[in-house]
């Protein structure tokens, strides 16, 4: 071989190592950027982790905090409100009733009629309307006219078939899906906003009153006579269909339960007195806080950013307003961390709630004007990981995942990324949404255990737990995360059984219900209403 031949043979083979160089280098890179993604989602799975010791913990920590609740005002962070519902209806209601149902970003106006006797609903008409952004945060005259124009278009719509003429009295119930002291059946102060909406002015208001007004200024003839919580109505509505019904729980945008006390028991309304002996409470567990519940950084954050931080933080980690937020900040993470999802796109960076990094100067407040006049009139591009899209990704059963794909592109501006990170991001959405049913699971099972439904009174020395007397119990459910995401209705099912055990949880049935909230609270206006005269048995 002559000399330059040599020459060209080294300098080709040192040529082929230096791309082999470069390609095992690229390699190791990429290798380590997955490495780091992955640690995220470890470190994530770390601390949501809801094993059954840590969900009893919770269980106990519930049942301590709905006594301190109960004993004084301000006690706990759960409120324990009083609702004035001491007894339900029996199925003997006669009558057309309306309910108006305000819970968070639609208005419910609905007609119910009763036959008299069970199933006593003959009918129910309900129509919904979008509540204009703008609104969630204006002035609480503009909210209410508003309602009562929605309420007023209802009626007017219904003269076709309905039979009953526009100037005969119409018995109302009015739902409103927020923290209200109530002072009777038919009364209320609001005490805070949650779920997005801030309206100053409303704030220590007694709300009867702003829509009694609203309606009066429209010309109906409409009177309000029941004031409900959205939980209270499905409770209403559970028991109707079902008497062994003793609690309700909320779980969709927002969320709340209530179940079914004894009045001696609610020590700090001493001498209240009740037929029944006992009174429907409205726990406002939104608010429950306990260091055993798994927090994460995410969460931290979250909380830091949103309009009414060290507020509603239960609400935060389980539901829907929060859980879409909470993975689009685990994918940001991800993303800044390693380029496994190309680069970080603007969308990824727009938080559901206030944007601290595209909005700094920003309040809460005039984000939602800014959102809601981006997308009433111009198309200014902003996005929001919305819960339902988290819940598509999760659910997403097709064998390449092309709805994650769809989603991240659609709404994250992502370009198309390998199976293996699709999976991977399915993956943070099973955990965020794991922990949330199960924590609620925990929640419900600590209701039971403050009423001595758990299954653990009357267990004695010997006995196992089947040889106690078990009444059957049951909590109805509303709200999308449980009736329109089956995993997560999979999981709270699930976490129920392992924090009871087999034996005791056969006894407690877990019932779906649908539009309880405003079907609920027009049976309770009937309940109301002088022609009605039964009282139903409670507890
Ligand atoms: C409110 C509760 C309501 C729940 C579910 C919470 O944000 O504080 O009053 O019941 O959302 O709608």
């Amino acid at each position: 071989m002559g000399r330059k031949a040599v020459v060209a043979a080294i300098l080709a083979a040192a040529a082929v190592c230096a791309v082999a160089g470069v390609a095992v280098g690229r390699r190791v890179r990429s290798k380590r950027k997955w490495g780091r993604v992955i640690g995220v989602l470890k470190d994530l799975e770390d601390s949501c982790d809801t094993t059954v010791g840590r969900l009893k913990q919770v269980v106990d920590a519930m049942a301590v905090e709905m006594h301190a609740g109960l004993a004084s005002e301000g006690g706990s962070k759960l409120l324990m409100l009083l609702t004035f519902v001491d007894n339900l209806p029996s199925g003997r209601e006669k009558g057309t009733y309306y309910a108006l149902d305000l819970g968070d970003t639609y208005l419910m106006a609905l007609r119910v009629q009763l036959g008299g006797h069970r199933p006593s609903i003959l009918v129910h008409d309900v129509e919904r309307q979008s509540i204009p952004e703008h609104l969630m945060t204006s002035k609480g005259e503009d909210l209410f006219n508003f309602i009562a124009s929605v309420l007023e278009q209802f009626i007017e719509r219904e003269q076709n078939g309905s039979g009953f003429p526009l100037d005969k009295r119409r018995n109302l119930a009015f739902t409103l899906s927020f923290p209200v002291k109530q002072t009777s059946i038919s009364s209320g102060i609001l005490m805070k906003w949650t779920k997005g909406f801030s309206i100053d002015d409303m704030v220590g208001k007694e709300v009867v009153e702003c829509l009694q007004d609203a309606l009066m200024r429209r010309g109906l003839n409409v009177r309000v006579d029941t004031l409900v919580n959205d939980t209270v109505g499905t409770l209403v509505v559970g028991h109707y269909h079902d008497v062994d019904t003793v609690a309700a729980v909320v779980i969709g945008t927002g969320t709340n339960a209530c179940y079914l006390e004894r009045t001696d028991a609610i020590i700090k309304c001493q001498g209240l007195l009740t037929a029944s002996g006992s009174m429907v409470v409205n726990m406002e567990w939104g608010n429950f806080w306990s260091s055993h519940l798994p927090r994460t950084s995410y969460d931290v954050d979250l909380d830091a950013d949103s309009p009414n931080p060290n507020d509603q933080g239960f609400e935060k980690m389980i539901s829907g307003m929060y859980l879409g937020e909470i993975v689009r900040r685990v994918i940001l993470r991800m993303s800044q961390d390693s380029d496994i999802l190309g680069h970080v796109t603007s969308k990824l960076s727009v938080p559901f709630i206030l944007s601290t990094s595209l909005h700094k100067d920003c309040s809460w407040r005039s984000f939602l004007h800014c959102y809601s006049s981006a997308r009433n009139h111009c198309s200014f591009p902003l996005s929001i990981f919305r819960t339902s899209l988290m819940a598509a990704m999760h659910e997403d059963d097709s064998p390449d995942l092309m709805e994650v794909n769809r989603i991240l592109r659609d709404t994250l501006e992502v370009p198309e990324v390998p199976l293996k990170v699709r999976k991977l991001l399915v993956n943070v959405c099973d955990v965020v949404t794991r922990r949330a049913a199960r924590l609620t699971a925990a929640g419900i099972v600590g209701i039971l255990k403050k009423i001595g439904r758990d299954g653990s009174v009357g267990i004695t020395g010997g006995k196992s737990r089947s040889d106690s007397k078990m009444r059957r119990t049951v909590v109805a459910i509303e709200g999308d995360l449980y009736t329109k995401y089956s995993m997560f209705k999979e999981y709270l099912d699930e976490a129920v059984d392992e924090i009871l055990g087999g034996e005791v949880a056969q006894h407690v049935i877990l019932k779906a219900v649908d539009d309880g909230s405003g079907i609920g609270a027009a049976l309770l206006a009937a309940r109301n209403s002088p022609e009605d005269v039964d009282t139903a048995q409670m507890l």
